[in-house]
């Protein structure tokens, strides 16, 4: 049985896509910053007769609870195959990039982009062990500089500054880790989920949890032949579902 970790998973697309894995056939160990929250969630995903499924407390935050993460899935498997980098925080608003507070900065890059770079490298020795790997990295359209220096792109007006510089910054790590893993079995990719309504933008988005979660184990579940170094967004991109960087 193939085993992913997902991070954030405790609620909304991470969940969502928890299930949709679980669905898939995968054993997921579902990750939650709170021990509390990501035992409830996964008692949830029991009742509705999903058993394959365990909690991981991780703070990706926290490298100390990244390692001790590392560790007890150590102990439960000897391989992962899917790694999701889900968690994200938005940041207070308003973020306008001269008056946003550096800390504000400071703390949405580091949930969002050192914490993945983190996480990405506490598990590759296990995601190594794999036949088929794979790394989703859970970015935004609003991470496309391309799109965004667009005056005519849908989103142009959005501009949350430090959570846009953190899903750029993510993308480039996205491309440079792909490049690291090219001669691999490894499938490395970042993916829009679209904008969707959950708690993150207080439920303002138009696009629903399921199809959201839906565009996020589609990089999971790539097989060989799928694309590495891509970013996927079906929302901006509908017709090929490829955004430019
Ligand atoms: N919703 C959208 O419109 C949208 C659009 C594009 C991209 N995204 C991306 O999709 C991902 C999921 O978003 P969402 O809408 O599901 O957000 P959400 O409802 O706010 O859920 C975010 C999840 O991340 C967790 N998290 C936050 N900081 C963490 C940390 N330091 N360590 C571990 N977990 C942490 C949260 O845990 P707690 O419950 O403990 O806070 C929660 O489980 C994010 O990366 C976001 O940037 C969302």
């Amino acid at each position: 049985m193939k085993t992913v970790l997902i991070t954030g998973a405790n609620k909304s697309i991470g969940f969502e896509t928890a299930r949709q894995l679980l669905q898939e056939g995968y054993f997921v160990y579902l990750g939650s910053r709170d021990e509390q929250k990501g035992q409830q969630a996964v008692s949830q995903l029991q009742a509705e007769g999903l058993t394959n499924v365990e909690p991981i407390e991780i703070d990706v935050d926290n490298i100390e609870s990244i390692k001790a993460a590392r560790e007890v899935l150590g102990r439960k498997t000897q391989a992962l195959d899917v790694l999701i980098n889900n968690a994200g925080i938005s940041g207070s608003m308003p973020q306008t990039a001269l008056e946003a507070d550096i800390s504000v900065f400071r703390q949405v890059l580091e949930t969002n982009f050192f914490g993945v770079i983190e996480v990405t490298q506490a598990f590759i020795d296990l995601l190594k062990q794999s036949p088929e790997p794979r790394i989703v990295n859970v970015t935004s359209g609003l991470g496309s500089l391309t799109l965004h220096s667009d005056p005519t792109w849908k989103y142009y007006a959005v501009k949350p500054a430090s959570y846009v510089a953190s899903k750029a910054a993510l993308n480039a790590y996205t491309i440079m880790l792909a490049h690291d893993l090219r001669d691999s079995s490894f499938k490395v990719n970042a993916v829009d989920p679209g904008y969707t309504a959950t708690d993150f933008n207080h439920h303002s988005g138009p696009g629903t949890v399921p199809d959201a979660a839906a565009r996020v184990v589609k990089a999971a579940v790539l097989g060989p032949d799928g694309p590495t170094g891509q970013f996927f967004s079906d929302d901006n991109v509908p017709e090929t579902g490829i955004s430019p960087w």
